[in-house]
């Protein structure tokens, strides 16, 4: 166990630099640092980027897409993982709650769609159980009345990734500065220096393609908190409600997180009044009871997404070893992308198979980085 009380110590020469502190860095930092690799994390602003907005559902099931198989697999290693990362930060101090997730339609069409994941879930073997309108209520009675059904999944589960956040903090080193070049194993910061290492991990988000060529856009999410009596929610609820998506997840001090948009809008973080509007819209159709309680924080944070929505994850040609690209799913893929860094980074055999996730993938697709619209425009998420 890592003694925490104090502040990291700061290698004066680290054998890997990680350039980005937000869940994906830091959880690489935290498993190269448990595997006795001196490690320091380069950031202006650690934790303030996705992993600030992040809602923390750890959900395999309900963020199953069809074409994306790879990315299903990989987010199932990810969820078994999380128990033992939990462990290693400590499981209430992250309040990671194991109580499965529910997704309700709203209205007959909302049920079609739901539907047709259903088939998916179905195809692909996963333990679903579908609801009716009574059973929906049955496992969370504030749902509206309405509602035509549902699909519960007792494997996705959920974090707070603030908490997550603020417990590798306090376990890991960080630099504060911001990367103006990374070049093999040396980067150079704004503040005039150059560090030299033995591997540099680029684990930027949603700005690695500003930093180095790979082809990561931002994917603007708007999130709200709320705040009500603890156990107001029983468990996450998802929805499709008039074919938008919406979620609310409760945390155990009686937050719950109402989210989120899903807007090609650049590197734009303001929080608009429509975005706040569809959003209390949406959830309050699904869930009435939520409006009595107080609205206490708005937000936007950047997904960093590829151009087939699966994470980038291995050694480029450039020698760098990338971590990003985790889209909407950067939580939950914490843990098993950092065992799967650690060991890139170590010579060792990854604990899933790379491939589907190399950085260069995308080199003999020039022109080939257009955006699934389908998958972007808010279908059941
Ligand atoms: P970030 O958290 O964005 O961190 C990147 C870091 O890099 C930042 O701290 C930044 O300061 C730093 N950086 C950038 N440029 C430089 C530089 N030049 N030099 C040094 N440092 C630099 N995922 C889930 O699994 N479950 C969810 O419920 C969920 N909900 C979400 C809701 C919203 C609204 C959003 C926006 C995202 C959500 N996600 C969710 C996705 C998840 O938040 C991201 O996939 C994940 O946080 C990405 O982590 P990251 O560390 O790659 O990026
Ligand atoms: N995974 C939820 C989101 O990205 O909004």
């Amino acid at each position: 166990m890592a003694d925490v009380s104090s502040k990291p110590y700061v290698p004066s020469h680290p054998d890997v630099i990680v350039v980005g502190g937000g869940i994906i860095g830091l959880s690489a930092a935290w498993q190269l640092l448990r595997e006795g690799v001196e490690v320091a994390v380069v950031d202006p602003a650690p934790g303030t980027g996705a992993s600030h907005a992040a809602a923390g559902m750890l959900a395999p099931i309900h963020e199953a897409y069809w074409g994306e198989t790879h990315i299903l697999r990989l987010n199932l290693a990810a969820s078994q993982a999380w128990p033992a990362f939990a462990d290693s930060l400590g499981v209430d101090a992250v309040d990671y709650r194991r109580n499965g997730m529910l997704m309700a339609a709203y209205d007959a069409d909302d049920k079609a769609l739901l539907d047709n994941l259903g088939d998916l879930h179905e195809q692909e073997g996963l333990p679903v159980e579908r609801l009716r309108n009574r059973e929906c209520r049955f496992r969370e009675p504030l749902l509206a009345p309405g509602v035509r059904g549902g699909v519960y999944s007792p494997l996705d589960h959920q974090v707070n990734p603030r908490r997550v956040v603020a417990e590798l903090l306090r376990r890991v080193p960080t630099i504060p500065a911001s990367v103006t070049e990374v070049a093999g194993n040396q980067v150079a910061t704004d503040d005039g220096r150059v560090m030299a290492c033995q591997q540099v991990v680029v684990a930027a988000g949603a700005w690695t393609g500003r930093l180095l060529g790979v082809p990561i856009r931002p994917i603007k999410g708007q999130i709200l908190r709320l705040s009500g009596p603890e156990g107001l929610l029983q468990l996450p609820v998802r929805g499709v409600v008039r074919g938008s998506s919406v979620y609310a997840v409760p945390r155990s001090d009686g937050e719950i997180v109402v989210g989120a948009t899903q807007e090609e809008q650049g590197f734009d973080t303001r929080v608009t009044a429509g975005g706040v509007y569809e959003l209390l819209r949406d959830v309050l159709a699904l869930l009435p009871g939520l409006s009595e309680i107080d609205l206490v924080e708005t937000w936007a944070g950047l997904r960093p997404g590829a151009p087939d929505n699966a994470p980038i994850i291995g050694t480029g040609d450039d020698g760098i070893v990338y971590a990003t690209g985790h889209y909407r799913n950067g939580i939950l893929t914490a843990p098993i992308t950092a065992t799967a860094v650690s060991a890139v980074v170590q010579g060792h055999e990854p604990p899933v198979d790379l491939v589907p996730f190399s950085p260069g993938r995308f080199d003999a697709k020039p022109g080939g980085h257009t955006p699934d619209p389908e998958h972007l425009s808010g279908v059941p998420a």
